[in-house]
């Protein structure tokens, strides 16, 4: 039996990856801030799928939390196979607007923890010679998005990089670049969703499916639906300077009222 690490496994896409790699037999070891949410989580995951489920209370934005994941993924005794670095957030309002404070806990959840636990997994997956990680970034990665796409295009690149530099050891990484989903993330941030089109909606256990064939496949970047990639393909077309400013007149909807 193998073992799965999700940072950000209570809501959303993380709760996904862990229904999804419950089912196919995995154990798990579930990451996020809050305890009993995490051990409902747990319970229910070992009472359906009869898979172990450790709990592992962490702030990813701190460096208490961060280590204390780290220092998980280096246990050498009960070894970590696939780490799902997902856990992550979005801050309301254009640039300017946002908190410096706010700006700063961005960069160590979304730049500072991928990198750390990406590095804590990928070296004991190394020299066991196998072993997967995806990073959850955004299509927001593509286009000029403040701090939130530039972290996801951070993520992106990182991840590109560090699997070229791994090719040939049995660890894969693979950076997974979704659409809009439906998930705790715009009520959190206080964004409001009306003006989204409906198709522009992603179903969070249909994109995981669709990212761990993706992982299987060997690719290291995955978007993985037809309506994202038709869209990608434009946006890799267009001028930076059309995308930066659709992409601010947007943002001004998630701004302060
Ligand atoms: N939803 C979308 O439209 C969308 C699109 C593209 C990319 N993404 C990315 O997908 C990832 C997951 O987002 P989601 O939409 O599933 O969001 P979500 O429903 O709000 O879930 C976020 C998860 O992350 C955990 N988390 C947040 N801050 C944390 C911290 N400081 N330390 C540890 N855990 C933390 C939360 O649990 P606790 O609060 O208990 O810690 C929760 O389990 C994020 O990286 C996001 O940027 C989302």
């Amino acid at each position: 039996m193998t073992t799965a690490l999700i940072t950000g496994s209570t809501a959303g896409i993380g709760a996904a990856f862990a229904r999804r790699l419950a089912s196919r037999g995995h154990n798990l070891v579930l990451v996020a801030r809050d305890t009993a949410r995490l051990r409902e989580q747990a319970t229910e995951l070992h009472d359906r799928h009869g898979i172990e489920a450790e709990v592992l209370t962490a702030d990813l934005s701190a460096e208490e939390g961060i280590a204390a994941v780290e220092e998980r993924l280096g246990d050498r005794t009960h070894p970590v196979d696939l780490l799902v670095n997902n856990a992550g957030f979005g801050n309301k309002g254009r640039y300017l607007e946002v908190s410096m404070a706010d700006e700063l806990t961005m960069l160590k959840v979304h730049v500072e923890a991928v990198l750390r636990l990406s590095s804590a997994a990928a070296g004991s997956m190394r020299s066991r010679g196998r072993g997967g990680i995806v990073n959850v970034a955004s299509v927001a990665a593509f286009v000029p998005r403040g701090t939130y796409g530039a972290s996801k295009a951070w993520v992106v690149q990182f991840t590109q990089g560090a699997a070229r530099d791994l090719a040939g050891s049995g660890v894969r990484m693979m950076a997974l670049c979704p659409g809009f989903v439906r998930t705790e993330f715009h009520q959190r941030a206080g964004m409001g969703t009306d003006n989204i089109p409906g198709w522009m909606w992603l179903d969070a256990d249909k994109l995981v499916a669709a990212a761990l064939d993706d992982l299987a496949r060997g690719r290291t970047v995955s978007v993985p639906d037809p309506r994202y990639k038709a869209l990608m393909g434009v946006v890799k077309l267009a001028p930076r300077g059309l995308l930066g400013g659709l992409s601010s007149r947007t943002g001004r909807k998630y701004g302060p009222q």
